[in-house]
């Protein structure tokens, strides 16, 4: 019989406990071109991907696959410094393994973030969207197959995958730090090709604000842990004007130049977050 999800979870976590006694508080998932922010936590135990049983790791440049634990603003953090997608080719199982460990060592909330697209007019190439909702389009959800009941509940509501309190303090965050986030619905698709222009009329008429290829299976694995779930995506190419001819070079230029701003807002969330 193949383990439960839940035992794999359990090894994986017990694996990291061998390492380091910290209990994060929050799960942080870096994405495309932001994982930079990993290497400003203090006193890190940073265990790459491959050293964790069950992790399975990442393919793509700018992803470096490592769990990183330490503390930010004070706060005991599990970052993961690049994430696994699915059009590398890994089950959801696997792409929501990290979140679910980390909600296993403790953390309560998770605050994902990822490399978009921009659909909607009013997106310029480096601003920070908050995800108010999302769109899975996937084709694929990582809760598919039989229930683990120790992990959470057969069919999680979604009507509030992204937390109210949490969408507050990230705009009052960014009030202070001087900017005014979008805010919008992103879109995932499994990829790895970019949108066709058809695609793009398709998504902007369901909907979406922006497209990528993650963050839809880490939501949903964390709100059915009960986890509290707060999105940011850094728009790195827009798409109201037709496909994007940009390589995934540009995609990591343009989030390194988001980079400060990006890096002010986690940090100012993860300071003010309630336990
Ligand atoms: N499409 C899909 N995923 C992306 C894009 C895009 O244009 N940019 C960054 N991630």
């Amino acid at each position: 019989m193949n383990p439960s999800p839940s035992s794999i979870v359990a090894q994986a976590a017990a694996a990291v406990r061998r390492e380091t006694d910290l209990v994060p508080e929050i799960a942080l998932v870096l994405g495309s071109g932001l994982g930079g922010l990993a290497d400003e936590v203090e006193d890190p135990v940073v265990l790459p991907f491959s050293r964790i049983p069950g992790f399975a790791t990442s393919t793509v440049h700018g992803h470096v696959g490592a769990l990183v634990l330490g503390r930010l603003e004070g706060r005991p953090v599990g970052v993961l410094k690049g994430r696994v997608h699915y059009y590398e080719g890994h089950s959801m199982a696997q792409i929501v393994l990290p979140v679910r460990v980390l909600c296993a060592l403790g953390a309560k909330t998770l605050l994902v973030t990822n490399a978009c697209g921009g659909i909607s007019e009013h997106l310029k190439v480096g601003d920070l969207m908050l995800i108010r909702d999302h769109l899975n389009l996937m084709g694929d959800n990582p809760l598919r197959g039989p229930n683990d009941d120790s992990l959470g509940p057969r069919f999680p509501a979604m009507s509030r995958a992204y937390d109210a309190d949490l969408l507050a303090l990230a705009r009052k965050v960014a009030a202070e730090v001087g900017f005014v986030p979008a805010e919008g619905v992103y879109c995932a698709l499994a990829g790895p090709s970019y949108e066709t222009p058809a695609e793009i009329r398709m998504l902007s008429r369901l909907g979406a604000d922006a497209v990528g290829m993650s963050t839809a299976p880490e939501t949903i694995a964390a709100v059915h842990a009960g986890m509290r779930v707060l999105g940011i995506s850094c728009v790195t190419n827009i798409l109201h004007q037709g496909p994007s001819q940009d390589t995934h070079e540009d995609v990591l230029r343009a989030a390194a130049e988001a980079r400060p701003r990006f890096v002010s807002l986690v940090r100012g969330v993860v300071r003010e977050i309630s336990g």
